[in-house]
C-alpha cells in the first residue's frame, strides 16, 4: 500500500494539525496553479472565445464527479451549493403540493439548512414529516413507519453532520421507490470519504458539494438527477443556462434542457468548479477506498486510547459511520483548551468534539491528539 505520507505532500503544508475535513477540506498544493492555467491564462489570452472554454472546465467538472460516484456527466448540474440545489429541485417536484401525495419525509439529523429548505415548501403546499432527533436514523424501522403513499419526497442524508451516523441509502431509497416516492440523497458529509456509487443506491437525485473532504473548496456544489426522471421535473429557479439552447436569445421562448442543466440557472461561477475539478480528480486518483482506509486506521488508533471519561457518539461500528469522531467529554471545555494549545484544529457541535482525520492526517498527529485528550 502507498505510504500516506506521499500524499500528505500533495496537500498545503501548515503548522496545525489539521482535523477539520468535516467542515472544509485543505486546499491541494496545486490549487493555485491548475486554476491559473484552466482559468486565468485562458481569460487573459482569448477574451473572444472565452465561453466555450468555460463550458468545457464545467463539463470536466461533471465527467471528474461521474468518474468519482459511477454515474453519467450529463446527469450532472453544478449548483451554489446544497441548499439551493434542494430548492431547486423540491420546487420542481411534479404536482405534488396539490395532489394527496404531498408528504416529504426528512429527519431532525439532517443538517439545519436542509430543514430551512424543506419547511419553506410548505408555502407550496407540501407537508414536512420529520423523524425525531431522539430516533436514530440508521434504524430502518424509523424509515418504514415514515415512507407511506402519501409520501412525494424522501430526504436522506447519507451522513450526518452532528452524529456522523452513516444510513444505508439504498435501503431507503428501496424504500421510497416502492411508494413512488422519490429520493434525495444529501453527499455533503460523505463525498471523498466514504466509497459511493450512484448505479448501487438507484437514487432519483443526489445532491452535494466539493468543501469537505472532496477538498474542493467553496461554491461548487453538484445536482444529479437519474436521466429517467429529468422530463418530470420542471425547475422554478431558472436562467438562461437552463434552456435547452443558452444562447438562442429569444424572450418569448423558453424550452427546458433535456438534461439536468434544467436546474443551473443563470451565468455560471466558473472559477470554484475549475478549482474543485483538481480537488476531485487529485482525490479520486488517490483513491477513495485508500483515503477511507488511512481514516479508519487513525480512528481506530485515537479510539484505542480514548480516555475513560470520553464518551464515542459517533458509531462504534465503521459500516456505519463517515470520516469523523463526534467524542463527548464530561470536561468538554478544559479538553477543548488542551487541543487548542497542542495546535490542533478541531470544532465542536451539540454532540461533542469532531476530530476528521484525512489522507494528509499523520499518525504522529493523530498521537499527538491523544496525547492532548489524556492530560488530566
Ligand atoms: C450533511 C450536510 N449537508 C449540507 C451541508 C451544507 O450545505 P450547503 O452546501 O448548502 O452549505 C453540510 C455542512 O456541514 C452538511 O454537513
Amino acid at each position: 500500500m502507498p505510504n500516506p505520507l506521499d500524499h500528505a505532500s500533495k496537500f498545503v503544508a501548515s503548522d496545525d494539525i489539521y482535523l477539520l475535513a468535516h467542515s472544509i477540506g485543505k486546499m491541494p498544493k496545486n490549487a493555485v496553479a491548475y486554476a491559473q492555467s484552466h482559468f486565468f491564462d485562458t481569460w487573459q489570452s482569448s477574451a473572444e472565445s472565452i465561453w466555450p472554454q468555460w463550458l468545457t472546465e464545467i463539463d470536466s467538472f461533471k465527467s471528474a464527479l461521474a468518474d468519482l460516484f459511477n454515474a453519467e456527466a450529463n446527469e450532472f448540474c453544478p449548483q451554489n451549493n446544497v441548499s439551493s440545489a434542494l430548492s431547486k429541485l423540491v420546487s420542481s417536484l411534479p404536482g405534488s403540493a396539490r395532489s394527496s401525495k404531498r408528504t416529504i419525509v426528512m429527519t431532525e439529523n439532517d443538517f439545519p439548512s436542509a430543514g430551512f429548505v424543506l419547511q419553506q415548501m410548505q408555502k407550496l403546499g407540501y407537508t414536512l414529516r420529520v423523524i425525531d432527533k431522539h430516533k436514530d436514523p440508521t434504524d430502518l424501522n424509523h424509515w418504514a413507519d415514515a415512507i407511506n403513499d402519501s409520501v412525494c419526497a424522501v430526504f436522506i442524508t447519507h451522513v450526518h453532520y452532528n452524529t456522523n451516523r452513516r444510513v444505508n441509502v439504498q435501503e431507503i431509497c428501496r424504500m421510497a421507490r416502492a411508494h413512488d416516492a422519490i429520493s434525495i440523497v444529501d453527499i455533503a458529509q460523505s463525498a471523498g470519504i466514504v466509497p459511493i456509487d450512484f448505479q448501487r443506491w438507484q437514487a432519483d437525485a443526489v445532491i452535494g458539494s466539493c468543501i469537505k473532504w472532496l477538498c474542493g473548496g467553496p461554491g461548487a456544489g453538484y445536482l444529479w438527477v437519474r436521466a429517467g426522471l429529468v422530463s418530470q421535473l420542471e425547475p422554478l429557479d431558472l436562467g438562461w443556462f437552463s434552456h435547452n439552447n443558452p444562447f438562442e436569445f429569444d424572450i418569448n421562448h423558453f424550452e427546458y434542457a433535456d438534461s439536468s442543466n434544467r436546474f443551473w440557472g443563470g451565468t455560471p461561477s466558473v472559477l470554484p468548479f475549475v478549482t474543485a475539478t483538481n480537488s476531485i480528480r487529485l482525490i479520486h486518483e488517490i483513491g477513495v477506498e485508500q483515503i477511507r482506509r488511512h481514516n479508519l486506521a487513525l480512528c481506530d488508533r485515537l479510539l484505542a486510547h480514548l480516555p475513560e471519561q470520553a464518551t464515542l457518539v459517533s458509531p462504534v461500528s465503521a459500516n456505519q459511520r463517515g470520516g469523523t469522531l463526534v467524542i463527548k467529554f464530561d470536561q468538554q471545555e478544559r479538553i477543548a483548551q488542551q487541543l487548542q494549545k497542542s495546535g490542533i484544529l478541531f470544532d465542536a457541535r451539540e454532540y461533542g468534539i469532531r476530530l476528521s482525520p484525512h489522507v494528509y492526517t499523520q499518525s504522529e498527529e493523530i498521537d499527538a491528539c491523544i496525547q492532548a485528550l489524556s492530560v488530566n
